[in-house]
């Protein structure tokens, strides 16, 4: 326990939660979740599960029917062949990266993991005793791992490589050609396997997604292939993620999962089938609105003496270039030496809650998630240009 720190994101949130009860009107653009509903047959379903009392244990790793929807998914939208025992359903994505990592790590071995990256992945690696292996990028490189930082950090103790595209918190989104090579030297290493986190492969708005099964079916026996409903569906508080990969590996996961959670909900179960059997039509229009909100978003950031951004290309952050503001003082004379005291003084000074880039480990950042109307977005601007113009 005493690696494990609590997920910043999630302290972000409590923090501005905590100030909102104190009568303060705050910003939250700490928290990765859209302001957008769960779609209606999603919700039907749900509800149609509780009243015709599907309301009890399911198999562990889901229910037969999601898992050929989740089947059917990974065919249709990402050329992968996988079968339901090949499949594990768990809630949220995250545990499923819980499972994954403890069922295959022991102390000594490495994960590879991109910077920035997710703010749980490092941890999870740290709670089996393995190491985590932070690779950085540059805003330069896009943020994205080159094949040739891969080449030079996979050892014969690498036991996994994350790869999360679209990226949180960076946005960005690697092209079938990155991808490819990549995966052309992920193949030299045979004792590695790639954890392909795809949780916003819906949330593009320039290029295109790919996933590495889907582009190299050959290599299929070696990754894990994660999904769910938290994202595209607005469907965060449902909990349901779900995985294809290797059988021992799913086998193990569900093994994992028999001893702790059990199965996911029944009724969550029910309605993440509806969801993905339907089709995604809300989606271009929820696209379109995001995309206008990120526009507004880097517009606004670039216009602030000491932040900068690139322009992301999926999911629904900016990750802020915030080296402009360390070594600036605030009114009250404090000296901002990193991209932590940024966030606090935005926090107690603007009341805009923004989470450091030292969470997502390459710093100086600022990471501000956008899943929210455009009037708060201007307003939050608004209040983080005036913050900044008052620093000396
Ligand atoms: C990159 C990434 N992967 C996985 C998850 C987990 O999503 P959930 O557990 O809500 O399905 C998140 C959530 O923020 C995420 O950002």
């Amino acid at each position: 326990m005493a690696t494990l720190r609590q997920s910043p994101t999630a302290m972000v949130s409590a923090l501005m939660r905590k100030r909102r009860a104190e009568g303060v009107d705050v910003i939250d653009l700490g928290e990765g979740e859209l302001d957008f509903p769960s779609p209606e047959v999603a919700k039907r379903a749900g509800i149609d599960a509780i009243a015709r009392d599907d309301t009890k244990y399911t198999a562990v790793t889901g229910t037969e029917a999601l898992k050929r929807a989740v089947c059917a998914k990974f065919s249709h939208d990402n050329g992968i062949d996988t079968s339901p025992e090949r499949v594990v359903v768990s809630v949220g994505g995250k545990q499923i990266v819980f499972n994954a990592m403890l069922a295959t790590l022991s102390p000594g071995d490495e994960v590879l993991i991109p910077a920035p990256y997710w703010v749980s992945y490092p941890d999870i690696v740290a709670l089996t005793g393995a190491t985590a292996r932070i690779l950085p990028t540059s805003a330069e490189e896009g943020f994205k791992l080159t094949a040739g930082a891969l080449r030079a950090a996979l050892t014969p103790r690498t036991r996994w490589l994350i790869l999360n595209s679209p990226n949180n918190p960076s946005g960005a989104v690697y092209t079938r050609a990155e991808l490819e090579a990549l995966l052309e030297v992920f193949a030299e290493a045979p004792q590695a396997l790639l954890l392909a986190d795809d949780i916003y492969e819906h949330l593009v708005f320039e290029g295109e997604f790919f996933t590495p099964a889907g582009l190299r079916a050959d290599l299929a026996e070696r990754i894990l292939t994660l999904n769910g409903v938290s994202k595209a569906y607005s469907m965060t508080g449902w909990r349901i993620g779900y995985a294809t990969g290797p059988e021992w590996l799913i086998e193990a996961i569900g093994r994992l999962q028999s001893q702790s959670t059990t199965n996911p909900a029944s009724m969550c179960q029910a309605a993440a089938q509806a969801a993905l059997e339907a089709p995604l039509d809300f989606l271009p229009e929820r696209l379109e609105r995001l995309r206008r909100r990120r526009d507004l978003m880097v517009e606004g950031i670039r216009a602030i003496d000491g932040l900068d951004c690139a322009t992301p290309q999926g999911a629904f952050y900016l990750y802020v270039d915030c080296a402009g503001l360390i070594g600036k003082r605030t009114p009250q004379g404090l000296r901002l030496e990193n991209d932590q005291m940024v966030a606090d003084h935005f926090a107690a000074s603007a009341g805009v809650g923004v989470v450091p880039g030292t969470a997502f480990g390459l710093s100086p950042y600022l990471r501000l998630a956008y899943g929210q109307p455009s009037a708060r977005l201007r307003e939050a601007l608004a209040r983080l240009a005036e913050c900044c113009a008052r620093l000396d």
